[in-house]
Formats: C-alpha cells, sequence, structure tokens
C-alpha cells in the first residue's frame, strides 16, 4: 500500500505513520527526517538545508525530489511505503507521478490553535527522532528520552517564529495540492484532532 500524509505542520502525521509503519509493515519516509538526520550528520545536503529548515521555508523541489526518488529506489518501499511530509509543492506531486502510483492520499484536517498548542509542547530526541509532548505524550521522566536517557530538545522550527512561517508557507505552496489529489479521487479526509488511538481506527475503517 503506497500512502502520502498530508497536513499542516503539526497535525500529527509522524505520530500516526510510527503506528501504521508498525501496523502494516512499510517504511514511514519522512522527508523532514531525513534532511534532519543529514543536518545531524553534517553531510553537504545537510549544510545546505540546515538554515531552510530552521526558517520553516522549503527546500527546493529539485533536492527534495532527488532525495525521495532515492529513497523510494530502496528495496524495503517495494511494497509500500507512508511518504510524511512530501509531496509538498504541485511540482514535487507531479513528479512523483511518474515514480510511483499511489493508493490514498491522507488528509489530516485540523484547527490552526491546535497545532499551535501541539507543536510549541512537542519534543523530541535528537538522535533517535522520538517526539514527544509535554502534555498530551510526556515522557516518563521529565525532559528525558524513555529509551535513551538522551536529554529531549525543541525543534529550532518549532520556536514561534518558523511556526507561523510554516503555517503561511503550508496555505500557500501545499494545501492546493488537497484539490491536486481530490481530482485524482484519492484523498481521504481525517479528523487528526482526536487522540492517536481514534485517529488510527478511524484510518482503518477509511482504507478498508
Ligand atoms: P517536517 O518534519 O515534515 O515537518 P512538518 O510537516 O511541519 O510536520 P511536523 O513534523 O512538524 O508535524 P507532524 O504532522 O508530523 O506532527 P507530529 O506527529 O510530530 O518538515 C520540516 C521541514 O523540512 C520543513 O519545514 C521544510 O523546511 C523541510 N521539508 C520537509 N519536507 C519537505 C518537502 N517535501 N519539500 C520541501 N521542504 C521540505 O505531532 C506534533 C506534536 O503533537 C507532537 O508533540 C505529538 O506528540 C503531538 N501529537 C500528535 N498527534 C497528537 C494527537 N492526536 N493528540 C495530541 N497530541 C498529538
Amino acid at each position: 500500500m503506497n500512502l502520502i500524509f498530508l497536513g499542516p505542520p503539526g497535525a500529527g502525521k509522524g505520530t500516526i505513520a510510527a503506528i501504521v509503519k508498525d501496523a502494516y509493515k512499510i517504511p514511514h519516509i519522512s522527508t523532514g527526517d531525513l534532511f534532519r538526520a543529514n543536518i545531524k550528520n553534517e553531510t553537504e545536503l545537510g549544510k545546505q538545508v540546515k538554515e531552510i529548515l530552521a526558517s520553516g521555508n522549503l527546500v527546493p523541489d529539485e533536492i527534495t525530489i532527488k532525495m525521495v526518488e532515492n529513497r523510494l529506489s530502496e528495496s524495503d518501499a517495494n511494497d509500500g511505503y507512508i511518504l510524511d511530509g512530501f509531496p509538498r509543492t504541485i511540482a514535487q506531486a507531479d513528479a512523483l507521478a511518474s515514480m510511483s502510483d499511489v493508493d490514498y492520499v491522507v488528509n489530516f484536517v485540523i484547527e490552526r490553535e491546535t497545532i499551535l498548542k501541539r507543536l510549541s509542547g512537542r519534543r523530541v530526541c535528537k538522535s533517535t527522532g522520538r517526539t514527544y509532548h509535554i502534555l498530551y505524550n510526556p515522557p516518563k521522566v521529565e525532559g528525558i528520552d524513555d529509551e535513551t536517557g538522551e536529554p529531549l530538545i525543541q525543534r529550532d522550527d518549532d520556536k514561534e517564529e518558523a511556526i507561523l512561517n510554516r503555517l503561511d508557507v503550508y496555505e500557500k505552496s501545499t494545501a492546493p495540492l488537497i484539490d491536486y489529489y481530490k481530482k485524482k479521487g484519492l484523498l481521504i479526509d481525517l479528523d487528526a484532532s482526536k487522540s492517536p488511538e481514534e485517529i488510527f481506527e478511524a484510518f482503518k475503517k477509511v482504507i478498508r
């Protein structure tokens, strides 16, 4: 099953993708995670995109499309995948159409106020990417990753100025994909304001 998770920043795409990945045994391919891994490992790509991610702007299509093309050519994506955060522009969607068929585009529907609460309280483990929320999904010990014991951090782009920019960028560049995929008959809306368990139950019903 080839899935796209579409939705604004902080809608919970990564949280639900982690559940779907385990349940359906398909890889979770997050372009944000791929960029952050490159930044952490100080690769050429990482150096190129570091400032762009911190500001909340989009990495140029050419770079992003090439990275996804490489990732989808790996053998674990042969029998399905969850693309989380890609495509984010019409040009990326057109490029994906020439690389792979898509079965469903899951559109995470959520209000701005909830997004702001989710993003401002998000904390992550830098080495594993594991995600927490100070109120909704706190770690066992405050500020510490449950498994590695490392200190949790706040993403650079979860600071207020970058969050507001990311929401603007989403409206301008990514929201038009809702109509794009609706016209192709692939779009499924999910109410992303519920708990992760409820969202996953709704997901299973709609893709059945
Ligand atoms: P990316 O990492 O993709 O960021 P994003 O789309 O902004 O998505 P987020 O990771 O912020 O949110 P999410 O929806 O996954 O929410 P999460 O599950 O973490 O991209 C980062 C940057 O990389 C971009 O700004 C851009 O620069 C670049 N980039 C990436 N892809 C690109 C592309 N295709 N083209 C160009 N540039 C690209 O949840 C958020 C919080 O809420 C967490 O704390 C979580 O615990 C909590 N939470 C989640 N679900 C629930 C729930 N149901 N109830 C209560 N709390 C919840």
